[in-house]
């Protein structure tokens, strides 16, 4: 069996790492890796190929930093070609970057079949670039792996039983990789207070809107009066920070990290406050309270079981949410997100 790999941001570096692993077992399925190059930093790509052992990309596209159109016309057009020239039995691809869509449209143009691995996810804001991607790869997707009951249950309410594709609950790759890295975390090389919050910001409702960036910053460097906020800062919203020329005084400010650094800073922090989609589920992997800097989020049973609180980008709701949340004392130990073993299922799904 031959599966090409459709890959090109952060998130999907760390969620095939873990499947890669798993298809390695099979000497009977042969990996084929595209990288987008939608992420093209050291510290945003070839950190996580180099520390986690994904295999490297066998065909490197160098199309990143361009507008939504562009970028995916330009993927999709270097895929096909790829495609054409490999002839898979699947293409796999995750999650709901740009990546994602160019590698189900070129694709399902060809006929070839397509595992969506993070199927189901809504946010129901059609702003959300990703909340486009993430349904039209749906769509066009022959198996849909939810990693959630609710994930489940959105593609069953759109009328996915009447499609001719299979939906399949595997549970979370990113679970298989939290309890696969946990191991190998490190600590970074950064002076670090026995108590600190970790932050991450990089979504386009946030960095691409003015007032929600500056609330956000706002209400960080409020709360790193008291308490170390950690944040290791996307570029893009290094940029837009730097264009607004906004002033922060008391956040730890840091490159982006590895994953391995990462892992060490869920693990040790007290409270995560992001707007990433990951690192909402992480922070429940380590058993960590998250408030969420989003109106939204696809993770809904974090929401339910109250280890996730939604703030937006207000700056006092943002700071009444934090207190809240760190007066909290959950008990964490509920299975939301599957046993450590989607990457197993996932592929032994595909061998059917
Ligand atoms: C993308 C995904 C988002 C995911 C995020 C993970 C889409 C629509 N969005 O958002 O779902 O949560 O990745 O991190 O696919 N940049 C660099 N160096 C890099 C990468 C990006 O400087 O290595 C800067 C560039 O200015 C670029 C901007 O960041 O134009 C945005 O990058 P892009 O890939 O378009 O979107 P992300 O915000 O990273
Ligand atoms: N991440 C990382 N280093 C960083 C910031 C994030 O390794 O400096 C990890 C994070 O823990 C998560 C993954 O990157 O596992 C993807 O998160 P991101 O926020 O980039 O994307 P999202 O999940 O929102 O799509």
């Amino acid at each position: 069996m031959k599966i090409i790999t459709v890959l090109g941001a952060r998130p999907q570096f760390i969620k095939a790492g873990s499947v890669s692993r798993e298809i390695a077992k099979h000497k009977e399925i042969q990996e084929i890796i595209v990288h987008t190059g939608q992420h093209y930093d050291t510290n945003m790509s070839d950190i996580f190929f180099d520390e986690m052992c994904i295999p490297k990309p066998d065909y490197f596209l160098g199309i990143g930093g361009k507008s939504h159109g562009s970028m995916t016309g330009q993927m999709i057009e270097k895929i096909e070609e790829i495609l054409l020239n490999e002839k898979p039995d699947w293409v796999i691809v995750y999650g709901d970057t740009n990546s994602t869509l160019a590698g189900a449209i070129a694709a399902s143009k060809l006929h070839i079949k397509i595992a969506h691995v993070e199927a189901g996810l809504r946010s129901f804001n059609m702003k959300m670039p990703e909340e486009i991607n993430r349904i039209l790869t749906d769509r066009v997707s022959n198996i849909l792996f939810c990693p959630t009951d609710a994930a489940m249950q959105n593609l069953s309410n759109e009328g996915f039983n009447h499609f001719a594709c299979r939906t399949v609950q595997s549970g979370d790759v990113m679970q298989d990789g939290a309890i696969f890295y946990k191991q190998l975390a490190k600590k970074p090389n950064i002076e670090i207070d026995d108590d600190f919050v970790l932050c991450t910001i990089h979504r386009a409702e946030n960095t691409d809107n003015e007032l929600h960036l500056q609330n956000i910053m706002q209400a960080l460097d409020e709360i790193a009066k008291e308490t170390q906020i950690i944040l290791p800062l996307h570029p893009r919203t290094r940029k837009m920070i730097e264009n607004l020329h906004l002033t922060i005084h008391n956040v730890t400010i840091i490159e982006p990290v590895g994953y391995l650094e990462m892992v060490w800073l869920i693990d040790h922090c007290s409270l995560v406050m992001t707007d990433s989609g990951g690192l909402q589920k992480e922070a429940f992997f380590f058993k960590k309270h998250c408030v969420t800097l989003r109106e939204e989020t696809e993770w809904v049973e974090l929401l339910e079981h109250e280890f996730n609180i939604l703030a937006g980008s207000d700056t006092n709701k943002i700071l009444s949410c934090v207190q809240t949340m760190r007066a909290k004392n959950s008990n964490f130990d509920v299975n939301l997100y599957g046993n450590g073993n989607a990457s197993e299922a996932i592929i032994q799904e595909m061998m059917k």
